[in-house]
């Protein structure tokens, strides 16, 4: 397909119907799927979107829960009043349906945070102060950094999927006494490998060590079932689940989080106060201090139940695309992909490149500017794992990265895949320059000013 004809669409000025995703009609349809976005060269397109990776759009379902939420919207378990028993409800049912997502134990808690960053560090705010942490260097930072420096171990990058699961047991092996922890991501969030859970928490029990599976990258495009992966906490962000609304979770044991501090200090995390005393509740309540984020929760559990319900055609959906870029990127000559454990590893619709003789600043700059194409580029909040990637590629500090997902189509792998290859033989069409605002093309007529929206 030539690039003209991709940008055929640029033609239609009014928005289109979101016909690719109705059809299929199998998979959750996105918030946004029919937004057109301006080019350097004066026209518009389509937003082919290839950054789920960092977050991802709206389903549809999401937002409509979140609409029939907002007229009895009210307190949670704060007051008597019809829209607060409503709403309350909603909140505990929200719990449940999180809970069942990831296949928790009945005695498993669901505590409502920000995000994964926020899970983790919540996680880390309850573990025990005698705990060994073993993490790889390889993880996003939200899992790398929350825990103390001083009794965490950071394994190497691991070489194949054997090899992480031996590195784990060696460090387990040399742990001093005590509790332990292991911190281990389901999807890594620079390649999408998928890492072997099930095996390295076998060898953490084995060891007596107990483990934290990081889903953020995994649980929006595979089934995360606690109970047959044998971890212990699940971390998970709502916008990276389509839910863009504020809320994440972590779910698993409560005895360390029963034992640890409050999170937050106030309402809602107590029992009983008195001038002198004060009695901190358990269970989930203890480290929900203040008003809780409910229509987060309900834009999360209303997520999960579309993506469980339509789990095997998403699965379906992203392979099928997946397949495709990774086949059209690699008959780019100049195109280099970068893989933690080889090109045979499972892994979810995220793919990291670089192009020879390009930076990948400005590769993502063109790829905007010049087809309408929203990829990242950096390091992607682990600098250590994108490091020890291009460390043979010395031309590449940083690295272009393509995650795709619900609001991806075939064409736009088509268009990115077509965009990467005329970007690699002839270079992008305008004369590009860093700006305040990243790399630009020199001569940009796009407004790129947010309109005003209230
Ligand atoms: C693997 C992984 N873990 C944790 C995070 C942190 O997620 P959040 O920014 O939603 O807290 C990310 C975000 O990109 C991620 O990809």
């Amino acid at each position: 397909m030539s690039i003209l004809s991709i940008l055929e669409p640029a033609s239609v000025t009014t928005p289109r119907p979101t016909i690719s995703r109705l059809a299929t009609g199998s998979i959750p349809a996105t918030v946004g799927s029919d937004l057109l976005v301006p080019l350097a060269d004066g026209r518009v397109t389509d937003y082919a979107n290839f950054d789920h990776g960092a977050s991802a759009p709206c389903l549809e379902s999401v937002r409509a829960s979140v609409e029939a939420a907002l007229p009895s919207y009210a307190s949670v378990h704060r007051g008597n009043g019809y829209a607060s028993r409503i709403t309350t409800q909603w909140y505990e049912r929200a719990r449940e349906e999180v809970h069942a997502f990831v296949g928790a134990r009945q005695d498993d808690q669901v505590i409502f945070t920000r995000q994964t960053t926020d899970a983790l560090n919540l996680l880390a705010h309850a573990v025990p102060a005698d705990a060994t942490v073993i993490v790889f260097e390889s993880e996003h930072h939200a899992a790398l950094l929350p825990w103390p420096a001083e009794r965490t171990v950071r394994l190497a990058a691991p070489s194949s999927q054997t090899d992480a699961v031996t590195k784990v047991a060696d460090a387990l092996r040399q742990a001093p006494d005590g509790p332990r922890l292991v911190v281990i991501t389901g999807a890594s969030n620079v390649t999408g490998e998928i890492f072997p859970i099930a095996e390295i928490a076998k060898v953490a029990k084995a060891h007596g060590a107990r483990v934290c599976l990081d889903a953020a990258q995994l649980a929006p495009h595979r089934q995360v079932d606690i109970a047959t992966l044998d971890v212990d906490w699940v971390a998970l962000s709502g916008h990276k689940l389509y839910a863009p609304y504020g809320a994440g979770a972590l779910i698993g044991r409560s005895d360390w989080l029963d034992a640890a501090d409050p999170y937050l200090y106030g309402g809602g995390a107590t029992h009983a106060v008195t001038d002198t005393t004060v009695v901190w509740a358990t269970g989930s309540a203890r480290h929900e201090g203040g008003s809780p984020n409910v229509i987060g929760a309900i834009a999360l559990a209303s997520a999960c139940a579309a993506i469980s319900k339509h789990r095997d055609a998403i699965e379906q959906h992203e392979r099928s695309l997946l397949a495709r870029l990774r086949t059209g990127l690699a008959q780019i000559d100049k195109v280099t992909t970068y893989s933690i454990f080889g090109a045979d590893a499972d892994r979810v619709g995220t793919v990291c490149f670089t192009v020879a003789g390009l930076t990948s600043t400005l590769v993502s700059a063109a790829l905007s500017a010049e087809y309408g194409i929203g990829v990242r580029d950096g390091k992607f909040c682990a600098h250590p794992l994108v490091g020890h990637l291009l460390a043979d590629s010395p031309e590449h500090g940083t690295a272009v990265r393509a995650s795709l997902g619900l609001g991806t189509t075939r064409e736009h792998v088509d268009r990115l895949v077509s965009a990467v290859r005329t970007l690699a033989t002839t270079g992008p069409q305008s004369e590009y320059a860093e700006t305040a605002h990243g790399c630009q093309p020199c001569d940009d007529p796009r407004d790129l000013k947010a309109p005003q929206i209230w």
